[in-house]
């Protein structure tokens, strides 16, 4: 029987989701709220935000939407899983006891350190006069985090002492995070390559994804600020099978395991972000939803039925269901608008698009864009990443040189992209 689906998000992460559960031979009609430029092309947009719990239950059950999807961690955080349960409604993703491992990172780090989870050494402060003596005590290198969600940019890493007292002032006293910076965690500096993990939890049992990377900073070589993600690859091809094992291991089962005891069952996607230390994989910090744009990459990598997978994981029946992925390589590159991750314009028009996804095995997913309204095909800009060209290939080089074909058939004024996505596993 066909099963209608609801996404909820509007980034690039959600057009892959759309993108990938619209194959299914089994999907009914898709719809995407809000959505953006990219996922009406495959589903029916809908005017309600993530945060609209009522306004999102109520059109789900309107619709009779058999399954609901959801990719941001605000609307997880904030207990959307929790909502739809209490009506009745059947929603993919955590509960917002299960989001806390995510939502605070004090809780996430204490989560960790009763596991014995490897993670940077740390504390965890509300007096902003003890956090200062702490970090005065320590020196730096040191990393001030405000514990919640804070856009990705309540993290501080400090070259200087000077730098982390700076830090601390903003986010305890000056408030710039507001709540989220009521609580922070003060942690040892931790050097070594960024991977992201990603398992998919029924709440009984679990299955590891390829390894991936993003690319944070907006400047090539990883220089200058932090941004949402500026492109992905995956599988990453320095991590062996045995380092997965052994992060699932040393990582993922304890993690799971901590929050079922603590009555919190995880049903969703596990996602750790790691730094490969000399010591070995530690754990940055943990998200309970998929990467932005890791995301892109794995919806390009999986073989099997989306829908089959989300709809076996909210029955708890993940044990009896396989995942296949395709083989060889998925990569996804971000246009940003020119000035991002700081100010920048919306409302530029984008072009190309179509003749880049002429290459061969490209898909561009649509994050900031929206629709011109005088001519159905014009596109704007309408955010800071734009778009996510995505490829895949039988080599990394392979995935890579389509990207970056395509990449170059597209324009909008000022666009901005990171030219050495994947360049660090190039060189080997
Ligand atoms: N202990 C650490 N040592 C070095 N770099 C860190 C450390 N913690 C965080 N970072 C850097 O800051 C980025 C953001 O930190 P993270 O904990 O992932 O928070 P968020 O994604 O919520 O902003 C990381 O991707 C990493 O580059
Ligand atoms: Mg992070």
């Amino acid at each position: 029987m066909a099963v209608d689906v609801l996404v909820v998000g509007s980034g690039g992460r959600e057009h892959a989701l759309a993108w990938k559960l619209a194959q299914s031979p089994r999907l009914g009609t898709l719809y995407v709220a809000p959505g953006n430029g990219g996922t009406r092309l495959v589903g029916e947009n809908v005017p309600i935000g993530i945060m609209e719990f009522a306004k999102l239950a109520d059109f789900a059950a309107e619709k009779k939407v058999g399954l609901t999807v959801v990719g941001p961690d605000d609307a997880f955080v904030g207990g959307i899983v929790d909502f739809f349960q209490a009506r009745g409604l059947r929603i993919w993703g955590p509960t917002k006891a299960a989001a806390q491992i995510e939502g605070s990172k004090a809780f996430a780090k204490q989560l960790m350190r009763g596991a014995g989870i490897p993670t940077a050494d740390f504390a965890v402060f509300t007096d902003h006069d003890e956090a200062l003596r702490y970090v005065r005590e320590k020196g730096a290198p040191i990393v001030v985090k405000a514990s919640g969600l804070a856009l990705g940019k309540g993290v501080a890493v400090c070259r200087t002492p000077l730098e982390a007292e700076a830090a601390l002032k903003e986010i305890m006293l000056d408030r710039v995070f507001k709540d989220s910076g009521t609580e922070v965690v003060v942690e040892q500096y931790l050097d070594g390559e960024e991977i992201s993990i990603h398992a998919l939890s029924d709440g009984k049992t679990h299955r590891m994804f390829p390894a991936s990377q993003d690319h944070k900073t907006i400047g090539e070589g990883d220089t200058g600020k932090n941004t949402g993600g500026m492109g992905t690859i995956a599988p990453v091809p320095r991590i062996s099978a045995e380092t997965l094992l052994d992060v699932e291991e040393r990582v993922v089962r304890p993690a799971l395991s901590a929050l079922k005891q603590r009555g919190a069952a995880f049903s969703g996607i596990l996602f750790p972000g790691l730094k490969m230390s000399p010591e070995g994989p530690k754990v940055l910090e943990f998200n309970a939803r998929f990467g932005d744009p890791e995301c892109q990459a794995y919806m390009r990598l999986l073989k099997t039925d989306a829908l089959d997978v989300f709809e076996a994981c909210v029955e708890g029946a993940l044990e009896g269901q396989s995942i296949e992925w395709n083989p060889g390589f998925a990569v996804n590159v971000v246009l940003a608008s020119g000035g991002y991750p700081e100010a920048y314009k919306k409302g530029l028009p984008i072009t190309g698009v179509e003749e880049a996804e002429n290459v061969p095995s490209v898909v561009v997913f649509h994050a900031g864009t929206k629709t011109r309204e005088a001519s159905p095909r014009g596109l704007l800009t309408s955010g800071g990443r734009v778009l996510g060209v995505s490829a895949v290939g039988a080599t990394l080089k392979e995935a890579l040189e389509r990207a970056y074909e395509a990449v170059s058939k597209i324009h909008f004024e000022g666009m901005y992209y990171r030219r050495d996505i994947g360049a660090k596993s190039l060189a080997g």
